[in-house]
């Protein structure tokens, strides 16, 4: 039997969940060239979809503004993905036309991109966010997801994907997550879930080489329940309450934390390993 033909160089990819709050984008920016060097990372890609506060409850203006976008970029950030967030605040036009800034691919909106090919000599890697119809929360400023699945189905027969591909994929849960990525065994180099914040502990490489973890966890300050934030406007949505009666949501104030993981991909495009990194 022959071996794979190659589809790109062995790279190794750092995967960062959702940033938190401008202070943290600040941290991640000023980490990111000892975590280059010790990992030899060829890319960073980060999930920045709460990197910046710009209205007054988590369920509206928790989205990235140009300022944030900038900072990750310019501490070598080689890709921002992004969720249900990626529509809200005041710079969404603007966020979306960075070409490297990759919005969910699975809805309708003619702004930006669903994914991108990052290219450096015989490196190859191609980042796509999808979002899952579980994420996107009634109220919210996104676009209606597709289903994952026949989204995904249509966008692999349309798109060329070079290269290595990393599929972010933004839902609620676990499951879902785990099946999406048993059902692509194979087909793609990894799957890393985000959006519930709170970081699962473990990396898995499937049987087929495709690396898998459930939730990367996101950047920012620990405190309450771990999400970066004061989810007190969660319980009053709970409750039944009007959560525009409730002062401003805060971030958390606890020490900032890092979600992400370490991905080794060799040549064939599979996942050698995929590991944790606080
Ligand atoms: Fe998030
Ligand atoms: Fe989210």
């Amino acid at each position: 039997m022959s071996a794979p033909a190659p589809r790109t160089d062995p790279m190794t990819v750092l995967a960062v969940g959702d940033v938190v709050g401008a202070d943290a984008a600040d941290w991640l920016a000023a980490r990111l060239p000892r975590l280059r060097e010790e990992h030899h990372l060829d890319w960073v890609v980060v999930n920045a979809e709460n990197c910046a506060v710009t209205g007054p409850s988590p369920m509206d203006g928790f989205g990235m503004t140009v300022e944030v976008v900038d900072t990750l970029l310019a501490a070598g950030v080689d890709a921002i993905t992004g969720g249900n967030h990626s529509w809200d605040g005041p710079d969404v036009d603007k966020v979306l036309a960075y070409p490297q800034v990759v919005r969910p691919a699975n809805l309708d909106e003619n702004r930006g991109q669903g994914l991108t090919t990052l290219r450096r000599g015989a490196r190859t890697l191609t980042v796509l966010n999808l979002l899952s119809p579980t994420a996107a929360l009634p109220g919210m400023n996104a676009p209606p997801p597709r289903p994952l699945w026949p989204a995904w189905t249509s966008l692999a027969a349309s798109e060329d994907l070079p290269g290595a591909v990393l599929i972010d994929l933004h839902g609620e849960s676990p499951w879902e997550k785990a099946a999406f990525a048993t059902a692509l065994d194979g087909t793609i180099t990894a799957l890393v879930g985000t959006h519930t914040h709170d970081p699962t502990l473990r990396g898995h490489v499937l049987p087929g080489g495709t690396g898998y973890v459930t939730e990367l966890g996101m950047t920012g300050p620990l405190g309450f329940t771990g999400g970066g934030f004061d989810p007190v406007h969660f319980a009053a949505r709970l409750r039944g309450e009007d959560i525009a009666a409730l002062p401003p949501y805060q971030l958390a104030n606890g020490p900032l934390s890092l979600g992400a993981v370490v991905i080794s991909v060799d040549a064939t495009g599979a996942t050698k390993s995929i590991t944790r990194e606080y």
